[in-house]
């Protein structure tokens, strides 16, 4: 699906005639645009909002020529995980995902199933609304770029920016592949002018098209990128960036002639607006107030800029060079950060429907549970680089860390407190590991956690979490409570102590992990005997040590993550895949072969 690697629609000029019906390109500086303080450690600001301030994060608009697959839900995972953190520093956020639907792609994809475009795009969209409910996805807000309200604000951008001079009318003449959706280079295409990202032979078009003067903006691009480094992160992926626009930017087309599925051009119904340069403006329209008329400005000052877009690798270019001169062109503020992650694989291939090894998410959901795929995808892979999926590391993975390390810990100690203490807990978590190091331990790792959150670092904030379950184990093997209590007198008195420094450990895991596992998180907390409003009210302050005080009592001791049973011993070597997947047996079969062959 995610078809635009690192291309752009871009004007080959060998290709092209310019008729510039506007020459007004004056060069403007950058406004309204903010450097950040290069010494500041964590990437964004982690005081909680007391002006109001929103934090807008975004998800890409998932094109709807296919139902979701793992690749896609991988972004949605990561961004809800930053979501949930940013709100438990108390921030205001607003997490912005959706659908992208207009397009010759799309309505290609609608036909081949003998349906309207709309009717398939109401479809496949609602695909996406359910995975994020069965994925725990907390957005905010869902936007379809075929909304009403979308459209007017597309509209509206549009004439700003012809209004700004920087859209013309230009013959184009070139090689257009429809998967991706773009003109493509010929320089860049395999033998018979085949695409080289789904092998199939580009289409040679020429068509009147408008054209956004992309070519103003390259040193208001460049010295925006040089006075806020962090703008693209991972920071190695900026000198990417830098690189193509040093080499130069070309105007790019952002109308289609012959493509009817999309907004038409305001004043000239004969053409219809490129999908990115619609899509793109998803990201403003969805901040829109429902109850009231679409207006770009109402939209902006309803928390724009965003502070994150969180992207796939093979889209930066868009976002990272053609969205800022667009809103640069506009006029409205550049969003904080674009973040591009890498691609899951799948035995060292992209996962894509193009290749047919892709993952069902609900497949994986079905089999293991909302937080072990959140938690295997987010702690297994670096975010930002890419990484493979096995079956077999799955299970090893959610059954190590999740099962054992963190849920038997909790387990255990229920177990003990039940027949010792009558599930009570006999002192307050302050009292009971005063003057004992174990506690700053604790608290070294959560300071750990929280700075690799903030620094979108999500697989070593799950790292430092698990550290916390691993001397909490630790701890309970070396103290060994069921001995002191057959002990009796002081020796039990301390071994009720150290059931109250476990569980406080575990209830501090709860929060710390709350980001990437809420399910889970929100289990621990109920086995804590706390309320559903009372872990809905939580904050990361409370990762601080001493929430648990003596007299409260625990619930029934019960499982909080079931250990996956690996059912076959040759998983992930390409024969036993399809034993496991009951439901989707062969589909999954089939993919596995493709993949491997
Ligand atoms: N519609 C555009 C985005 C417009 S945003 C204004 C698009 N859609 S997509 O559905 O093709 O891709 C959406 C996202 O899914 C991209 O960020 C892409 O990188 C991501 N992924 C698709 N396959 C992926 C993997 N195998 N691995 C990780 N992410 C991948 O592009």
């Amino acid at each position: 699906m995610a078809a635009r690697m690192n291309t752009l629609s871009l004007l080959n000029p060998s290709h092209v005639s310019l008729r510039p019906r506007d020459s007004r390109f004056s060069h403007r500086p950058l406004r309204f645009y903010s450097s950040p303080n290069p010494n500041r450690r964590a990437l964004f600001c982690t005081c909680s909002t007391t002006n109001g301030e929103s934090f807008v994060l975004t998800t890409p608009l998932y094109y709807v020529n296919a139902p979701p697959h793992m690749g896609s839900a991988y972004t949605t995972i990561a961004a809800d995980a930053v979501a949930r953190f940013q709100r438990l520093l108390g921030k205001k956020v607003i997490f912005i995902t959706g659908t992208d639907e207009h397009g010759e792609k799309i309505a290609a994809a609608a036909m081949a199933q003998g349906s309207t475009p709309l009717d398939h795009c109401n479809v496949i969209s609602q695909a996406y609304k359910t995975l994020w409910k069965d994925l725990d996805i907390s957005y905010d807000k869902f936007i379809r770029t075929t909304d009403s309200k979308h459209e007017a604000i597309v509209k509206e951008f549009y004439s700003r920016v012809l209004a700004k001079g920087d859209i013309y009318q230009a013959d184009y003449e070139g090689l257009y592949c429809v998967n991706c959706e773009e003109y493509k280079d010929e320089k860049e295409l395999l033998e018979n002018n085949c695409c080289p990202v789904h092998l199939k032979p580009c289409d040679s078009r020429k068509e009147e098209n408008y054209f956004f003067a992309l070519s103003k903006y390259q040193k208001s691009l460049e010295e925006a990128l040089n006075k806020n480094p962090n703008f693209v992160q991972p920071s190695f992926r900026l000198n990417e960036v830098q690189s193509w626009v040093k080499g130069g930017l070309r105007d790019f087309s952002i109308s289609r002639a012959s493509v009817d599925w999309g907004i038409p051009i305001p004043n000239d119904r004969s053409q219809t607006i490129y999908v990115w340069f619609d899509a793109l403006l998803g990201y403003i329209s969805a901040l829109s107030d429902e109850q009231e008329q679409p207006d770009l400005l109402n939209a902006v000052s309803s928390g724009w800029p965003a502070a994150l877009h969180l992207i796939g690798k093979d889209i930066l270019r868009f976002h990272a060079v053609y969205w800022p001169a667009m809103l640069m062109s506009a006029g409205l503020s550049l969003p904080k950060m674009v973040f591009g992650h890498g691609f899951l694989t799948k035995d060292g291939m992209k996962m894509g429907k193009s290749l047919g090894n892709t993952l069902e998410p609900n497949e994986l959901v079905h089999r293991f549970g909302t937080d072990a795929v959140r938690y295997f995808f987010l702690r297994e892979v670096e975010f930002g680089s890419d990484g493979d999926y096995s079956e077999e590391r799955f299970i090893n993975i959610v059954n190590a860390h999740l099962a054992n390390t963190i849920g038997n810990l909790l387990n255990r100690t229920l177990g003990l407190l039940k027949k010792n203490c009558q599930s009570t807990l006999v002192v307050d978590s302050t009292t009971a590991a005063e003057g004992n190091e174990f506690k700053d331990n604790v608290e070294k790792l959560v300071d750990k956690a929280r700075m690799h959150y903030e620094n979108l670092s999500l697989s070593s904030a799950c790292e430092a979490v698990l550290e916390i379950g691993n001397v909490g184990n630790f701890y309970m093997d070396e103290r060994a409570p069921w001995s002191l209590f057959k002990q009796g007198g002081t020796a039990s008195e301390a071994a009720a102590k150290d059931l109250v420094i476990i569980l406080e450990t575990a209830r501090i895991i709860a929060i710390a992990l709350l980001p990437v596992t809420p399910s889970l998180s929100w289990r621990i907390y109920e086995q804590l005997g706390y309320s559903r409003d009372q872990f809905d009210a939580a904050t990361w302050g409370d990762t601080k040590w001493g929430g648990l005080k003596g007299g409260q009592v625990m619930a029934q001791p019960k499982p909080v993550f079931a250990r996956i049973e690996n059912q076959t011993e040759d998983v992930d070597k390409g024969v036993a895949v399809g034993k496991t997947m009951k439901s989707k047996g062969k589909k999954m079969k089939q993919a596995q072969q493709v993949a491997g062959a």
